[in-house]
């Protein structure tokens, strides 16, 4: 398995900074928020996105050092990242995240929506002075969509009629458009040209494809333990991911359990048997496996270094969390 740390190690000195850098941005105005926020970013996360924002950064940058504004967004990029997270386990009502308790259940709802607001907020500021329109406009639109996504999430649950398109086109709001935009953006930062930007854009949006749809397969392969967050929760609460929607097309019975929401005893229980007996798993590794590959070849145009290689590797570190 390819391990987060040598895949980072690029942008490993960077990444110290970031960490710095992130506790310092949240300021402490605000006690109460600074607090919540603060122990969030304490507790780290994988910084799978500001590492890509920076590798983005470095390997369109070859022969200059990343400037300021390649880090400032890639701090960006993890507050938004956080503030979404945050917000996401009220509406999930998550007891835990990083392997720690969420802020909501230390701090109660109405913290964790003040936080979240206040990391969305100072994240829109530091954006505003990087004083890049283009740039401005790309992670903004990020924001809109994660409200989207959680939106679409929440209006299809249960719904056993649901396409794998309709589920990549949530899935394309909820986590695809923030690799996909902050990408773009480091791109545009080192003034690349119109078509690589694009290329940068493909290679941030099937990557996070793939991210969320391991993400969603983990959820029914991996223990609480691991995940740092409670595992067999997308399926009891009515999200059904691809695992799910692969396994109604060969399962006609698991309709019924999802469609009366587990009311009966048993009902869970009986769903996720079906769907461990069905192909439903191995062939989201398959849809997942297809996202990663077409995020390399958008890739693979970009002039050959350490931090072009690392991105590439990325895509098979996105499949390796299923080992
Ligand atoms: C969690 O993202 C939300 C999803 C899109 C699945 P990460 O798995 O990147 O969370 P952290 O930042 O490492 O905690
Ligand atoms: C995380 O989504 C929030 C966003 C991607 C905006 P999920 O609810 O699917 O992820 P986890 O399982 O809580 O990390
Ligand atoms: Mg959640
Ligand atoms: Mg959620």
């Amino acid at each position: 398995m390819t391990s987060a740390t040598s895949l980072f190690s690029p942008v490993e000195a960077d990444l110290h900074i970031l960490a710095d850098n992130l506790k310092q941005l949240v300021g402490n105005d605000h006690p109460i928020l600074s607090l919540a926020a603060e122990h969030l970013f304490g507790a780290g996360g994988k910084r799978i996105r500001p590492a890509i924002v920076l590798l983005v950064s470095r390997a369109t940058m070859l022969h200059d050092d990343i400037t300021p504004r390649h880090r400032r967004l890639a701090e960006i990029t993890e507050m938004i990242h956080t503030a979404s997270l945050v917000h996401d386990d009220v509406v999930d009502e998550s007891e835990k995240r990083r392997g720690v308790p969420t802020v909501h259940s230390l701090f109660g709802n109405r913290v964790a929506i003040l936080a979240g607001d206040f990391l969305f907020a100072q994240a829109s500021w530091y954006l505003a002075n990087l004083d890049n329109l283009d740039v401005v406009k790309l992670l903004s639109q990020v924001i809109m969509d994660l409200a989207t996504g959680e939106i679409q999430q929440g209006v299809n649950r249960f719904d056993t009629g649901m396409s794998i398109d309709t589920y990549l086109a949530k899935t394309y709001y909820k986590t695809a458009t923030l690799f996909a935009n902050s990408s773009k953006a480091a791109g545009l930062l080192s003034e690349v040209s119109k078509e690589t930007a694009e290329n940068l854009y493909e290679y941030g949006r099937h990557l996070g494809l793939a991210f969320q749809i391991v993400d969603d397969i983990l959820d029914f392969t991996s223990s609480t333990d691991t995940l740092g967050k409670p595992a067999g929760s997308d399926l009891k609460s009515g999200n059904l991911t691809a695992p799910v929607l692969y396994a109604l097309e060969e399962k006609p019975t698991l309709e019924a359990p999802i469609e009366r929401e587990f009311a009966s005893s048993g009902d869970l229980e009986q769903a996720l048997e079906l769907v461990n007996n069905s192909k439903g798993i191995q062939r989201s590794q398959e849809l997942a496996a297809y996202h990663a590959k077409l995020a390399v070849e958008h890739i693979e145009h970009l002039p050959s270094s350490q931090n072009r290689q690392a991105l590439i590797d990325m895509a098979d570190y996105v499949l390796s969390r299923l080992n």
